[in-house]
């Protein structure tokens, strides 16, 4: 190899133009500024989860200190400023995706969220009601459609939903390069299709699901569609109205919030009619000791009693990301990513996974290097202070398809800066002169 310099053009994509703002974002995140084996670091696992900036930790540690209160439940003025602060957090989140405040349920993750809509789907099938309606009855005949490339959070809650109701589990496949085959879309998404359940962005891959296209198959044969957009509400700008879907998650944690707590989006017509998932308190309006009513949504969702820290510093994450501008982070991620890539096809026995350079992708790029194990490419990396992803990334299918057992994935967020994807690339042309004393 040569050079590992990307081809991205300077004039469309104004490094250093960013770089003063992204300086200063870089001061508001105390993780950034540490060292890890010697070395400053350089964190590229932000598709896995993203680090916290300090108006993120104040907000949640200014709740848990002088706010602390059940919600929805006392009357004293502190219950009251925590119920106020806990909704506001939620009118916050939901005008973040273009959707109304009683459209926003919270969960633990999107993995929860996921297995709400699923364990919905099934308490309305299997005969305990939960007053559900049919529009939710499953049963063998029905179809439950994923796509080739999910993350296992959006695989096995519909095997196991298959596998509960009897209905069957189909998939869009992908070629052996991770295009999702839209070709056979027709064949797969038919009248006997309930839900479409696909992930917006590959958390492996960077590629962008063609999801008009995918809503209009789904609309047109009546299935119910879920996005996964764990890798697309925290990077660019997403509106669920505009989209169409009827379900969506994402996880606060991946977005500069903290963890434990994600979010589930539905339509409201559609959350009106769905079953609960978990039940207990907080979700009920009235109770007798044979059977109970539950409340309309969002709350019927939420039993027990919530995660409401960490909704308010989501709330913050989100005033955040929204003060920097979703536009200017999904152009900035999309030129790093975009390098990445570039990058990464020049260097020698280096294979880009997804689309190739000049092709639509997100802020991240998996790779394979050849005759190098993705966990020794990792280790090497992590000596000089680079963070990265390595293995299956929670999408096995999509590795076998791929033809591998792991990959190494580097993720940016808005404070990634040119410089650190340029180091990463430095180090990743180094790494099989290193194992296999290979030219580099
Ligand atoms: C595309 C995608 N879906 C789902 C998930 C699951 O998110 P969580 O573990 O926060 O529930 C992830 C996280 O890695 C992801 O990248």
């Amino acid at each position: 190899m040569t050079s590992v310099t990307p081809t991205v053009q300077p004039e469309v994509h104004p490094v250093g133009a960013h770089r003063a703002e992204v300086d200063r974002i870089r001061d508001d995140f105390p993780g950034l500024h540490q060292q890890v084996a010697g070395h400053p670091l350089v964190y590229l696992d932000s598709a896995a989860t993203a680090l916290k900036p300090r108006q993120v930790l104040d907000a949640e540690r200014r709740f848990a200190e002088l706010r602390t209160a059940a919600v929805h439940r006392g009357a004293h003025t502190l219950a009251a400023t925590a119920t106020e602060e806990f909704e506001g957090a939620r009118a916050t989140v939901a005008a973040f995706i273009g959707a109304a405040p009683d459209e926003v349920v919270w969960t633990s993750n999107a993995t929860e969220a996921i297995n709400l809509v699923a364990y919905g789907f099934s308490n309305a099938s299997t005969g305990d009601r939960l007053d559900g309606t049919d529009a939710f009855r499953l049963g063998p005949g029905d179809e439950i459609v994923v796509t080739e490339l999910e993350h296992h959070a959006n695989l096995i809650p519909w095997q196991e939903l298959a596998r509960r109701t009897g209905a069957a589990l189909r998939h869009l496949p992908v070629t052996e390069d991770g295009e999702l085959r839209m070709d056979l879309a027709p064949d797969v998404i038919g009248s006997r299709t309930r839900i479409l359940a696909f992930s917006h962005i590959s958390n492996v891959l960077g590629s962008v699901a063609p999801v008009a296209e995918l809503v209009r198959q789904a609309r047109a044969v009546g299935a119910v569609t879920v996005l996964d957009a764990c890798q697309s509400v925290p990077h660019r700008p997403v509106d669920v109205h505009a989209l169409g879907v009827d379900f969506a998650v994402f996880s606060g944690h991946k977005m500069l919030g903290p963890t434990g707590i994600g979010v589930l989006y539905g339509r409201r017509e559609l959350l009106r009619e769905l079953p609960p998932f978990l039940t207990g308190g907080s979700m009920i309006s009235t109770v007798t000791m044979e059977r109970a009513e539950y409340l309309p949504p969002p709350h019927r969702f939420e039993a027990g009693t919530q995660k409401v820290s960490q909704a308010i510093a989501l709330a913050a994450a989100v005033d955040y990301l929204r003060e920097v501008g979703m536009d200017r982070i999904g152009q900035w991620q999309g030129m790093l990513g975009q390098r990445l890539a570039a990058g990464l096809v020049g260097i020698r026995g280096v294979r880009l996974l997804g689309p190739a350079p000049g092709t639509e992708r997100a802020g991240l790029a998996s790779f394979e290097v050849d005759g190098v194990h993705a966990h020794d490419v990792g280790q090497f990396l992590d000596d000089r202070g680079i963070a990265v992803r390595v293995g299956h990334h929670c999408a096995q299918p999509l590795h076998r398809r791929l033809g591998l057992t792991a990959s190494t994935r580097a993720s940016t967020y808005l404070y990634t800066t040119a410089e650190e994807v340029d180091l990463v690339l430095e180090s990743v042309a180094d790494v099989r002169p290193f194992f296999l004393g290979t030219p580099r």
